[in-house]
């Protein structure tokens, strides 16, 4: 603490990121980043703009990836807000459309950053339990609140809810915003973008981040009806006109119109994280039912703060999260298959040891 802070910095809890440790071999499954690659299409958009242009401020509206993401998703631009990876959407989102009179609710497993925005931006929050299972109950939501948030699937759980939940609590709450984070979608959950023609109150985010391999590239996006958009964008040009560069919205671009890589590599995750919650059940692990590209398990005979660091010993990087209820559970995301096999190894190891 500095006494030449502003007062609001002191009461911050900021997020602490998964460590990048710089350390070669390292098997890392510690910040649910995808293991195959970008899309060569981006990289070779990269390869193209990298050039002169450079001196140039990039589009602030970022029309050409706004159309290619409404072309994805059968929307129009307008319908479309870009942000520099999802966490900035978030953040603008905490402080255009979720700080109201009464709380904004979200699960009390959930993503870290969403108390740390609270923080940030003063927004008050109740935090709702999952169930005993770990599960999101939409029942539970059923109270008077300035807007909900849920990531869907849940981080970092990795359980799903299905879209007539999220219809019904959409619906519930016709004068709350209800923010859906959907950065795991693709691995095996159902999106709620198809609600939005039907909704004006539901905002869905996402990130190329996760399932198009690009969390270098920091580029998130949020899709809605125009005056939910329209907030988020007077909350941006408050704030940072250019959020996007040059590279990034290129290689966005290319990412989101190349279709046949996403889905390939989507596909492969999904086979290789059911194999490996198959093996790690085999070795007596709880896993919860994941349809991200991670995994959520605890093992009864090990911590798994012991766990974590007996991985680390033998070069393998997962998340542990010394929280309340979750800090017996590890939270591993799929590499490829011979990284999960390391994985299975070294814990085949540790549990016989
Ligand atoms: C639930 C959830 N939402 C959003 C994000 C942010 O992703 P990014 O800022 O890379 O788009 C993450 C990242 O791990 C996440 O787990």
């Amino acid at each position: 603490m500095s006494r030449y802070w502003s007062p609001i910095v002191s009461k911050l809890r900021p997020y602490v990121a998964g460590e990048q440790p710089r350390i070669p071999g390292l098997i890392k499954l510690n910040t649910n980043e995808n293991p195959y690659g970008p899309s060569p299409r981006a990289l070779e958009a990269i390869g193209q703009a990298a050039d002169d242009r450079l001196r140039l401020y990039p589009d602030p509206t970022a029309t050409e990836l706004r159309e290619a993401i409404a072309a994805r998703f059968g929307l129009e631009a307008d319908e479309v807000f870009v942000g520099n990876g999802s966490d900035e959407v978030l953040a603008h989102t905490f402080q255009a459309l979720l700080k109201h009179q009464l709380p904004l609710l979200y699960p009390d497993v959930s993503y870290p950053f969403y108390p740390a925005y609270s923080l940030l931006y003063d927004v008050e929050t109740i935090e709702v339990p999952v169930d005993d299972r770990f599960r999101i109950r939409p029942s539970d939501y059923e109270r008077p609140c300035g807007a909900i948030l849920i990531p869907n699937p849940n981080a970092p759980t990795g359980i799903g809810l299905p879209l007539a939940d999220i219809e019904a609590l959409v619906a519930a709450h016709p004068d709350a915003v209800v923010a859906i984070d959907e950065a795991y979608v693709d691995f095996g959950c159902e999106s709620a973008v198809p609600l939005i023609s039907k909704y004006p109150n539901l905002l869905v985010i996402q990130t190329l981040s996760k399932s198009r391999s690009l969390a270098g590239l920091r580029v998130g996006f949020a899709l809605g009806q125009r005056q939910l958009i329209e907030a988020l964008v007077r909350v941006k040009d408050s704030f940072n006109s250019y959020p996007l560069d040059r590279l990034a919205q290129v290689a966005a671009t290319a990412a989101i119109k190349d279709e046949a890589w996403f889905e390939t590599c989507r596909k492969k995750l999904i086979v290789s994280r059911d194999a490996l919650v198959r093996e790690l059940e085999a070795l007596d692990f709880e896993v919860l039912p994941s349809q991200a590209n991670f995994v959520f398990a605890r093992h009864e005979s090990r911590s798994g703060a012991a766990l974590q660091a007996a991985l680390r010993e033998r070069g393998v990087l997962v998340r542990h999260f010394a929280k309340p209820r979750i800090s017996e559970f590890l939270r591993i995301s799929i590499g490829t298959d011979k990284e999960c096999a390391r994985l299975v190894s070294a814990l085949n190891e540790i549990l016989s040891a």
